[in-house]
């Protein structure tokens, strides 16, 4: 089974839109996939996770975590009096893992540092997974910033970098886009999967044509 966590640059970056892509990639591949969400604060995203998934599997085994509040985890946790902690969520998404698919991607909340607790990030949960990340960059100004700030803590974790996305999440294209892409691809140690436009249509199949699995 091929495992990657998938992370982004911010929030709203396009992991979940990217993660769905990834789904329907491996599903026209005629493989499966599962997608998991395991903390989510204020979204939809594991319902969308769950639509994409090659199993149906209980909301809860997706996305074990559910906190009300568009908020950081942690502040969304403390407000309904919950303590978060990188390895009991772990624990608790190891019911999905368990499933036989060929691949399996797990959707952070946020960006890479985002709190949990007190003393625990994202990060912290992705070392509990220890699979591969792969970086959503979202293709504005100052994402260069961000994706090297990402990708500079990701391997400080020893976490292996499988590759990052360049998604526009914006229908005008930034300026200087191409060259945008090129300083990522010099300074980022992984390769770029994709790159991936503006699109208001639902129908992801043309769009799987531009992303390559790692
Ligand atoms: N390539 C794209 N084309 C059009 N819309 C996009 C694209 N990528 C993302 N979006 C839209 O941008 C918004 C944010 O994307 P998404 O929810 O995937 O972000 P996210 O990084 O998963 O956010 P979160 O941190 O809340 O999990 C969504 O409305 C999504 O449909
Ligand atoms: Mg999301």
């Amino acid at each position: 089974m091929k495992k990657f966590f998938i992370t982004g640059t911010d929030t709203d970056v396009g992991k979940t839109f990217i993660t769905r892509l990834l789904l329907a990639k491996v599903k026209n591949m005629h493989q499966t996939a599962l997608a998991i969400k395991p903390i989510s604060a204020g979204s939809d995203d594991a319902i969308f996770l769950q639509q994409e998934n090659s199993i149906m599997l209980p909301y809860e085994t997706i996305n074990p975590v559910y906190l009300n509040e568009p908020l950081s985890p942690h502040i969304a946790a403390s407000r309904e009096q919950k303590k978060l902690n990188a390895a009991t969520i772990y624990s608790a998404c190891l019911d999905a893992l368990q499933h036989a698919v060929d691949y399996l991607f797990v959707e952070g909340a946020g960006g890479f540092l985002v709190p949990i607790n007190d003393h625990e990030t994202m990060a912290d949960l992705a070392i509990q997974f220890n699979m591969p990340v792969i970086l959503v960059v979202n293709m504005r100004l100052g994402c260069i910033n961000h994706a090297l700030l990402t990708v500079e803590n990701i391997l400080s974790k020893q976490l292996p970098l499988a590759g990052f996305i360049a998604n526009q999440t914006q229908e005008k294209t930034q300026d200087a886009f191409a060259e945008n892409i090129a300083t990522l691809q010099q300074r980022i140690p992984a390769p770029l999967l994709g790159v991936v436009p503006y699109s208001i249509n639902k129908e992801f199949c043309p769009l799987t044509d531009l992303i390559t699995l790692p």
